[in-house]
């Protein structure tokens, strides 16, 4: 008899933004003459930059000749991606990653709910509170927590990012073993000091625990003192996994493209106690079951990291970070309080009343799609997140609506 993961029954019924989708479409189906304005996934809506539509077409045009064409890559990733990754993301941030440590692959989100696969089931993991929800569906996937009960799910140690704490949680106080942490992070849009962050890399240090870091937002640092990375702080890479993607910050998201970072010094134990390097143990998961991005998609990221690469990169991340303020501006006047959307493409606004209810009421009245806090977790209850990726025009639209509907 064939058996189901019976892990799976403890699920919501179905992920966030299929949720969402499934409302806006039957929202549509009711009001087909309606413009509605999406500000509630973060998907990118500009073009991917000049520079990596010409390096993917030159690519493909390789793959059409006998003389250039290649079949399968090697299984971390090209290395004329790799090094440039080492160079620009890390060596000039001073933190000390190289070519071999990274692994490309075809998304953030993947990567980092596969990475749990390499941990003992008994591991106890640590996940904030409100976050991407991928982190705990995937958690629950792999059978490491209880049921829910009371918008909670037993053995998660949840780390509760709230306005009293500005959004960055406290170090927890039992036992953990596996620690999610994201910044900037998503919905919040809070960001993390290099000091408070040394104090996650001494706990994980102190526990025996692994971080594993999503600085999937990182392009989107505005303030100089803010790390970018993980190992910017001394003692991570022994302690951090890091994920980040060009999804957007190149426009990637249809395009598929995204690194992990796993230090060669970076380390697990075996149940005896004796230090095991997750290095190797990512090395063999990935060649074993993932079959590395595609070559045109890995020059197109490459072109991101050329001089006209990195200049359009720049303009579109700045696009996205003008509705950013725009949107932060015009909720603030309107008399909400709003984090993110300054060092984040995502503004978290306290809607002051049920979420759900406040995006059925920004659908109905306004035709603009939100993100509802309570998607991201028990602490994102009364909150809203709203997107800077869309267009100008739109985004500038939407808040003309939502000052006339509220
Ligand atoms: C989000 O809206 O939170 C993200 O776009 C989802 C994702 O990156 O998968």
């Amino acid at each position: 008899m064939i058996t189901i993961n019976k892990h799976y029954k403890k699920l919501q019924t179905s992920y966030l933004f299929v949720d969402i989708a499934r409302r806006v479409s039957e929202y549509q189906r009711q009001n087909p003459d309606k413009h509605v304005i999406k500000l509630g996934i973060g998907d990118v809506t500009k073009p991917l930059p000049p520079a990596c539509i010409k390096a993917f077409h030159q690519a493909v045009d390789e793959m059409a000749d006998e003389k250039t064409f290649r079949g399968y890559g090697p299984e971390k990733g090209y290395s004329f991606l790799r090094e440039l990754v080492a160079l620009h993301d890390f060596k000039a941030l001073g933190a000390p990653i190289s070519a071999d440590e990274i692994f490309i692959s075809d998304g953030a989100k993947c990567d980092t709910s596969n990475f749990q696969e390499l941990f003992g089931s008994d591991n106890f993991v640590a996940i904030p509170d409100p976050v991407y929800p991928v982190y705990l569906d995937t958690t629950i996937m792999a059978g490491r927590t209880g049921i829910l009960y009371e918008g909670r799910y037993g053995g998660v140690s949840y780390l509760e990012a709230t306005k009293e704490n500005n959004f960055i949680p406290a170090l927890p106080e039992g036992r953990v073993d596996l620690i999610y942490l994201c910044f900037p992070n998503n919905p919040t849009g809070a960001t993390i000091s290099k000091k408070q962050l040394a104090e996650w890399v001494a706990f994980a240090h102190e526990n025996k625990a692994l971080i594993l870091f999503d600085a999937a937002y990182e392009a989107f640092i505005r303030d100089k003192d803010i790390p970018h990375s993980i190992y910017e702080i001394d003692g991570a890479r022994e302690v951090a996994v890091e994920f980040r993607s060009f999804s957007k910050s190149g426009g990637f998201t249809g395009t598929r493209c995204a690194y992990t970072v796993v230090p060669s010094t970076c380390r697990a134990f075996n149940l005896d106690g004796e230090e095991v390097f997750l290095h190797q143990y990512w090395n063999r998961r990935q060649s074993t079951k993932f079959n590395g991005v595609s070559y045109p998609v890995q020059k197109a990221a490459t072109a991101l990291y050329s001089i006209e690469g990195k200049r359009q990169a720049k303009e579109l991340v700045d696009y996205y970070m003008n509705n950013a303020q725009i949107i932060r501006q015009e909720m603030t006047s309107l008399g909400y309080d709003c984090t993110g959307g300054d060092n984040s493409p995502y503004i978290w606004i306290d809607g002051k009343s049920d979420s759900w209810e406040f995006f059925d009421m920004l659908l109905n009245k306004a035709g603009v799609v939100c993100t509802p806090g309570a998607g991201f977790g028990h602490c994102g209850e009364g909150y809203i997140r709203l997107s800077a990726f869309n267009s100008l025009a739109n985004v500038t639209e939407a808040m003309e609506r939502i000052k006339a509907a509220l």
